[in-house]
């Protein structure tokens, strides 16, 4: 056996046996649907654990199978949705449920290369169910197995390059064992999310310490390289809240930008291109809301209008022309809506 085979055994064992000493219970773990499996990754892509946990339990029971899911309104999924972010995964997985239900006779792909044609399952999320659900030799290669090799192995390339992603790609799918490829994939999440995190990693508990290339050479703090090209753009929105008796008017967001579907109120912007039937003052709230987005720095203002439907019975022809919708205040709770909405109407009691 060559010299590189024993070392990347070693490093898959260790690997496996930290993992062994160091359980964590989750409720996706030792399940073999593959149903159960696509919902959990799905939710916890961009998504912490603890934060993907309470989604995964309320999906999972909402909809136990993925005829349930495909059967369901996508206004109740994009609400059960609400909070996570990231709504485009929402909308992909249930039109997924639909196409497996409606298109595969309810039957879920199988392999790494079928689980790659279903929308917004990229590389990693079909590794992750061929290993789990079907025992497929395909290693996970996500930002945490990046830092893990990138240390280990003393690799300097940039992680935000394609070429870094083929050679990591490559290296994770030498070291993935065949015999036991979806405890390895688990096992590398893991040791990334909570020992060989990115700042600060536990390496005086690190069993890989002794030949670990990072913690060896010292290079714990540069490695990975990372060269940060992405900007973030600022965005300022300006809400109007039009309130008109019971009734709130409501935006549903369009596609093209941020919050596909979603609820939110008429921005100020819009309102000035349309001609709202009104002369009365609006309020301005003095609290800001600041939301940071992938790509979006938000900051959010909102203004108060109280319109009087006996003296502007217009408006509810106007917001149809418009494309608005007038909900009323106790319908509010049911619209899919952006968490930084939310957090406005839990401030204002609404
Ligand atoms: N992150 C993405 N998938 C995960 C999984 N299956 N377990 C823990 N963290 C994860």
């Amino acid at each position: 056996m060559n010299h590189k085979t024993t070392e990347y055994q070693a490093f898959s064992s260790q690997i496996i046996s930290w993992y062994r000493s160091n359980p964590r219970e989750l409720p996706w773990r030792g399940v073999s649907d593959p149903y159960k499996i696509w919902l959990s990754e799905i939710i916890l892509q961009q998504t912490r654990v603890a934060q993907g946990l309470p989604y995964y339990y309320a999906f999972s029971e909402t909809y136990p199978s993925v005829k349930d899911l495909a059967l369901a309104p996508e206004s109740e999924v994009l609400r059960l949705w609400q909070g996570l972010g990231y709504y485009s995964r929402a909308r992909n997985l249930h039109s997924c449920a639909k196409y497996i239900w409606n298109e595969l006779g309810g039957r879920f792909p199988d392999n790494y290369e079928s689980l790659l044609k279903l929308k917004g399952v990229g590389s990693y999320t079909a590794a992750a169910i061929a290993s789990f659900a079907y025992g497929e030799a395909k290693a996970v290669v996500d930002g945490n197995v990046f830092r893990v090799l990138a240390r280990y192995f003393g690799i300097h390339m940039d992680i935000a390059t394609g070429k870094a992603k083929k050679e990591f790609e490559s290296l994770a799918n030498q070291l993935i064992p065949p015999s036991n490829p979806g405890e390895f994939n688990q096992a590398m999440m893991d040791f990334g999310a909570r020992l060989c995190v990115p700042k600060n990693p536990d390496c005086s508990n690190c069993p890989l310490q002794a030949t670990c290339f990072a913690f060896q050479k010292g290079l714990v703090k540069e490695l990975p390289v990372k060269i940060n090209k992405t900007k973030v753009k600022e965005r300022n929105l300006h809400y109007y809240v039009i309130q008109c008796g019971q009734d709130y008017v409501w935006n549903k967001r369009k596609s093209g930008d941020i919050w596909e579907g979603l609820h939110d109120f008429p921005l100020e912007e819009d309102l000035m291109k349309l001609n709202l039937p009104t002369s009365e003052e609006p309020q301005i709230f003095q609290k800001k809301y600041r939301h940071l987005l992938s790509h979006q720095k938000l900051n959010a203002s909102f203004s108060k209008l109280d319109i009087p439907l006996e003296k502007y019975p217009e408006l509810s022809q106007w917001c149809e022309d418009e494309g608005y919708l007038l909900v009323a205040e106790n319908e509010i709770e049911y619209l899919a809506k952006p968490k930084l909405i939310v957090n406005f109407l839990n401030d204002q009691g609404i």
